[in-house]
């Protein structure tokens, strides 16, 4: 098993690393303290081909591997949880899907612009009451002469007050199998802004990740061609989950990042501040907290790479993406709260990362399905 970086995945690390260090870093904590959308860095990360970095040129990439994705993803998530989240929708959610389900003029007209970074995407699963169980979604998609009409709401929908685009998901079947029950059959739509019925209401407030909006949208009798159609009528809920296995490894790696950052920011501390007399990194009681954040920062990583080397080899990685959002998100709130342990009281106070990481860290085991759905997850495929 080979597990070194190649020399574009080197590249693509350092890049990334010092352009999150030069231009994310330093305005993290305003982001956050503001709950300001990031526009300037947004715009950079599309000059750096970071909005569709696993899409074809041709279609507006940067015609990069998931590995690489997944690496950009940590460094720009260790400078700042918010803008990794951005990026992490605008590439798994919207582009990955776009190109795999779309149709030749979706993947011209819209895809190409999304990835490029000249519109921005988002994707509409979750309602209102219906958000772990998303095959109960209620959004409905009513077949008319010219095309569909979509009705309901979604919300938590991350890029949405900013987004050009949504993919979305509605009920476009629903039939009584005699012998089986009830069958409900779903259908994926890309739907510009700015078309009748498409509506949002302001963002929402958050625990963390206050740069990155969210919202709830709303379809009211919002009327769309046949050519909105993502893959084939009826398949929507794959391409939900499939999109949702490649975009597990990129919260995953989002997760990577705050944990190397608070392990970072805590080895530091560690050696500065003093007590009893010596740095409290002479303590073992510091020492030890920092070993186990170590090594379960570099166990997630290898789940994480596993994964997304597994995506570009083409073969199923449903399991290893649970597998590595399961531990990378629930490391990273572990390893935010050793921080502020070794932080002390400092760690509680808004004035250093910490807290913020560890705020930051604990929506990484809510978002594309809470760390219950990975659990299900790979019990399915462990058990079948
Ligand atoms: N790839 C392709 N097809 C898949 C699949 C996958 N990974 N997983 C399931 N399917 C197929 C199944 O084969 C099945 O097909 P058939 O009907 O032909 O047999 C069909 O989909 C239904 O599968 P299940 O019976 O397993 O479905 P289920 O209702 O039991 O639900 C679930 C499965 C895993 C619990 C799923 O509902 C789930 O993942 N829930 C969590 C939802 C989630 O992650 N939401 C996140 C929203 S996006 C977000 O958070 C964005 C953000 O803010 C950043």
């Amino acid at each position: 098993m080979d597990f070194s970086l190649s020399e574009e995945q080197q590249m693509i690390l350092q890049t990334a690393r010092e352009f999150a260090a030069r231009e994310i870093a330093p305005k993290a904590a305003e982001l956050d303290k503001s709950s300001r959308w990031p526009v300037e860095i947004v715009n950079q990360l599309a000059e750096l081909g970071f909005l569709g970095m696993a899409i074809p040129e041709a279609y507006g990439g940067a015609g990069l591997d998931a590995l690489c994705y997944a690496i950009a993803m940590e460094e720009i998530s260790a400078a700042c949880a918010s803008c990794g989240v951005i990026m992490s929708v605008n590439n798994s959610l919207f582009c990955d899907p776009l190109y795999k389900f779309g149709t030749d003029d979706q993947k011209k007209n819209i895809l190409t612009p999304v990835a490029s970074g000249k519109k921005l995407g988002c994707f509409g699963l979750t309602e209102p009451m219906s958000g772990s169980d998303a095959q109960t979604m209620v959004t409905s998609g009513t077949k008319v002469s010219d095309g569909w009409v979509i009705n309901g709401a979604k919300n938590w929908i991350t890029n949405g007050p900013h987004a050009d685009y949504i993919l979305v998901f509605a009920v476009t079947e629903r039939a009584e199998v005699p012998g089986k029950g009830p069958r409900v059959k779903h259908t994926a739509f890309v739907i510009p802004r700015g078309t009748p019925g498409y509506t949002q209401n302001a963002r929402d407030h958050k625990l963390g990740i206050h740069a990155a909006h969210s919202c709830t949208v709303f379809f009211e009798n919002c009327h769309v061609p046949d050519s909105a159609v993502v893959g084939q009528v009826g398949d929507g809920f794959k391409v939900a989950m499939a999109t949702l296995d490649g975009g597990r490894i990129g919260i995953a790696s989002q997760a990577l990042g705050i944990g190397r950052a608070a392990l970072d920011t805590s080895l530091g501390y560690s050696k500065e501040r003093k007590s009893f007399g010596v740095p409290i990194s002479q303590h073992q009681a510091i020492q030890f907290k920092l070993a186990d954040m170590a090594v379960e920062l570099e166990a997630a990583r290898l789940l994480t790479w596993r994964a997304a080397s597994m995506k570009d080899k083409g073969v199923r990685h449903t399991l290893e993406s649970a597998e590595a959002k399961l531990f990378a998100s629930e490391m990273a709130t572990r390893v935010a709260h050793r921080a502020i342990q070794i932080y002390g009281g400092y760690g509680y106070s808004t004035e250093f990362p910490v807290e913020r990481h560890y705020r930051d860290a604990r929506i990484t085991e809510i978002y594309e399905g809470t760390s219950e759905i990975q659990r299900i997850v790979i019990a399915a495929n462990l058990l079948k």
